[in-house]
C-alpha cells in the first residue's frame, strides 16, 4: 500500500505541475505559487515513503512505468482548457483517493504492529485532510461536500 502512495504521488506531482504551468485567468497567482506548495509537498513525502520501504528490507518503485501502472489516480495530456475549478475538483478527487489508500496502509501498518510506519503515514493523512478542506474551502464548499460514500 505505501508504494502504491508511491506512485499515487508520482502522477500527482506531474499533474499538479501541468496546473501550475497551464493554469489561466484571474486566480492565476494565489493558484499558480499553491500547485507549487502542493507538488513540493507530494515530492517530500514520496521521498520518505521510499526511504521507509528501503529502511525495512521492501523495494520502493522508482520507474515512471511502475508509478503509472500502480497509481489509482490517472493523468490526462493538457489538450482541452481546464478552469481553475475543474482543476480544484480534480485535485478534491484525486487527494481523496489518495487519502483512502492511506487509510488502508495505516490499518495494515498497525496489524503488523509497524509503528513507525502508521506514525509516517498518520502524519500524511492529517496533511491529505488539511489540503482536501482547503482546496474545498476555496471553491466555497465544506471539507466533506461531494464525498462519496465509502
Ligand atoms: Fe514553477
Amino acid at each position: 500500500m505505501v508504494n502504491h502512495l508511491i506512485a499515487n504521488q508520482n502522477v500527482l506531482f506531474v499533474k499538479l505541475h501541468q496546473f501550475h504551468w497551464y493554469l489561466k485567468g484571474p486566480e492565476f497567482f494565489p493558484l499558480h505559487e499553491k500547485f507549487n506548495e502542493l507538488y513540493d509537498e507530494a515530492n517530500e513525502y514520496y521521498d520518505a515513503f521510499g526511504e521507509r520501504l528501503i529502511a525495512i528490507g521492501e523495494k520502493p518503485y522508482s520507474t515512471l512505468g511502475e508509478y503509472l501502472e500502480h497509481a489509482f489516480i490517472s493523468e490526462t495530456p493538457y489538450i482541452e482548457p481546464l478552469s481553475s475549478q475543474d482543476m480544484l475538483g480534480i485535485l478534491v478527487d484525486d487527494y481523496r483517493v489518495i487519502r483512502d489508500v492511506t487509510v488502508k496502509a495505516i490499518h495494515l501498518a498497525a496489524k503488523e504492529k509497524d509503528d513507525v510506519t502508521v506514525d509516517m503515514l498518520t502524519g500524511y493523512k492529517a496533511s491529505l485532510d488539511k489540503n482536501i478542506w482547503m482546496l474545498q474551502a476555496y471553491l466555497g464548499n465544506d471539507a466533506l461536500e461531494g464525498e462519496d460514500e465509502e
